[in-house]
């Protein structure tokens, strides 16, 4: 068994869903866990601390070491609180898991300036406050490790989802800017993408036969099969690993592309417009990527 034995790990959004199967995971391997949570609505609105505290009792009450903690990822105060939450009570900080997340789902035509910020604010701009307030521990102790959520919303696509989107790959370079200017402190960045049966994807209608099959299937991606990932990649066993960004869906791993050029054409008297219509064009258009959202690549179920 992997021990995470005197590592002090900060899960952001671990109230509930997968944040919750970090934070118990984590505690099981041994470490010492920050659970942070406002305990909001999926949309973001209101906050109770119910949620942090029922997560702590449930480590504690199993012997494990937790504290729960309810300021906000979302601004760059609160979000080192946090941080600063993790060396009061443990004495350190060793693993950032920036995982709380809020929807607000809406077509791009609809989405209103307020919804758009509402989640960068969480998602992108709270991964980044996190991440950066632990940045001087990890840098002055040589060691550390971040886990952020990304989602195949932004790898791939997904409707209705712009604001959500662009936050979710814009993690993934901050993931990646981070694991390369850190390397030479031995700290490391990498990004899960998961597939789990949250109250965020439980809204799927379920009124006709076909729907509750698919519904059924879905339930199969348990918010706990995420963590085996999270607590390989906390572990020294990981300490190879950075700059990666890994998928999990029940019981499967992968590992997803990063953007490499794909095709190129050349033409050593430059290109005009005209030439590219003709001739750069049709050269390319054959690699051109349809608008696939995440359903459209992961077309099979869950197994
Ligand atoms: P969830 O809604 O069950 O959990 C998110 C938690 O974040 C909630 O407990 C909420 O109170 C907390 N939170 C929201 N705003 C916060 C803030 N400002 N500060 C601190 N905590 C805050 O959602 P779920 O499904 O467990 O998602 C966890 C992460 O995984 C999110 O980043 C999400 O975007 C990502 N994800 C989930 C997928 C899924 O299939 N469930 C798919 C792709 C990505």
């Amino acid at each position: 068994m992997i021990s995470l034995a005197g590592k002090t790990v900060v899960v952001t959004g671990a109230g509930g869903g997968i944040g919750r199967d970090f934070a118990l995971a984590m505690a099981a391997a041994g470490a010492n866990v920050v659970v942070n949570d406002i305990g909001t609505s999926v949309k973001g609105e209101g906050s109770d601390a119910g949620p942090a505290a029922a997560v702590c009792r449930e480590i504690t009450r199993s012997g494990g070491k937790a504290v729960p903690n309810t300021d906000s990822v979302a601004q760059w105060e609160s979000a080192n609180r946090i941080v600063q939450c993790a060396v009061d009570s443990f004495g350190r900080i060793d693993v950032v898991i920036n995982n709380a997340g809020i929807l607000r789902d809406r077509f791009f035509f609809n989405l209103s300036p307020e919804d758009w910020r509402a989640v960068i604010d969480v998602h992108l701009n709270g991964s980044f406050y996190v991440a950066r307030a632990a940045a001087p521990h990890f840098k002055s102790q040589e060691s550390g490790c971040y886990i952020h959520m990304t989602s195949t919303s932004g790898l791939v696509g997904n409707l209705g989802q712009a604001n959500y989107s662009a936050a979710k790959l814009g993690i993934t370079a901050l993931s990646k800017s981070i694991a390369l200017d850190m390397a030479r402190y031995k700290v490391r960045s990498n990004c899960i993408s998961p597939f789990a049966w949250s109250r965020m994807i439980g809204s799927i209608p379920t009124e006709t036969p076909d729907q509750q099959a698919r519904v059924e299937k879905l339930k199969s991606m348990e918010t706990a099969k995420i963590a085996p990932l999270a607590v390989f990649l906390a572990s020294d066993l990981a300490s190879d690993i950075s700059g990666q960004i890994f998928a999990v869906r029940a019981n499967e791993i992968f590992l997803m592309s990063q953007s490499r050029p794909l095709r190129s054409v050349h033409r050593a008297e430059g290109w005009t417009p005209a030439s590219i219509a003709s001739q750069a064009i049709p050269a390319l258009r054959a690699h051109f990527y349809a608008l696939d959202r995440s359903q459209d690549v992961f077309s099979w179920d869950p197994i």
